[in-house]
């Protein structure tokens, strides 16, 4: 897949960089529309965006990077439009496996894969093995992903196990959501116009940095993830205690 629409810097020039990002790929639909091209001709083009971006926060050394690719509310959408974006997961994410392998990039997902047609459960499991020694950027991919969805899993894989009266804590969410072990989102942008979450990481972005732009996905490249992370080394976090 071409990811030749702007060269890739070589160069890692951040003092400050997030550890975690999420990306809400919005706007591929109407990336499409304003060409007069159906709507799945922006999915395919919102794929390439992200194989882009992919390269340059592996290029920067960003430690995990989410993309928002289907959420719990997207089976609303058309019959036609679901079944296209299965299906470029199916076909495209083991598809990639020479590149994670050129760049170190381990992949993993998130979401309810029980939902998922065989085919693109399958490609999960196989990219998810392949990469899985990777030591580079970590790729999340969020799939059937609804922060709700999340919490709510959560507390029933924990009730499933629990032995005693113990109350639910902080931790115990933490702990039996979908990935553990990757840490809280650090900075969420969302190209595409609008500014609002859609149910994406809700527990993990309780102080996430927020940045929303107007460019919509699919032209999204190297250089709008270095604006974002140049805006993200300008903000102060304070996770609710004093400015220092
Ligand atoms: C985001 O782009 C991709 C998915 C939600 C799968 P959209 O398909 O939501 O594009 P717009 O918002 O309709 O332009
Ligand atoms: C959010 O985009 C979901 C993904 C990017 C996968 P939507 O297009 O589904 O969000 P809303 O409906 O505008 O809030
Ligand atoms: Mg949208």
């Amino acid at each position: 897949m071409d990811t030749s629409k702007e060269p890739s810097s070589t160069s890692n020039d951040y003092d400050v960089l997030p550890r975690h990002v999420g990306i809400i790929m919005d706007g591929n639909g109407r990336w499409a529309t304003k060409r007069s091209l159906p709507r799945t001709a922006g999915h395919w083009e919102g794929l390439k965006a992200a194989k882009r971006v992919t390269l340059e926060a592996s290029v920067i050394g960003i430690p995990y990077i989410t993309f928002y690719a289907f959420s719990t509310e997207n089976w609303k959408r058309s019959t036609q439009e679901v079944a296209y974006i299965m299906d470029l997961l199916a076909t495209r994410l083991f598809g990639e496996l020479d590149f994670y392998t050129k760049h170190n990039i381990r992949v993993l997902t998130r979401g309810d894969l029980s939902k998922l047609s065989e085919p693109a459960r399958a490609a999960i499991e196989a990219t998810e093995r392949a990469t899985r020694e990777f030591t580079g950027t970590c790729v999340i991919i969020a799939v059937n992903h609804g922060g709700q969805d999340e919490i709510v899993r959560a507390v029933n894989r924990w009730l499933a196990v629990r032995t005693s009266q113990e109350p639910c804590t902080l931790e115990t969410i933490r702990t039996y959501c979908d990935l553990p072990q990757v840490p809280p989102v650090d900075l969420i942008v969302r190209p595409g116009c609008e500014k609002r979450l859609s149910n994406f990481l809700l527990w993990d972005s309780a102080y996430a940095e927020l940045i929303f732009y107007d460019t919509l996905w699919p032209d999204w490249g190297p250089k709008h993830l270095r604006l974002a992370l140049d805006e993200y080394a300008k903000r102060a976090r304070r996770f609710g205690g004093v400015p220092t």
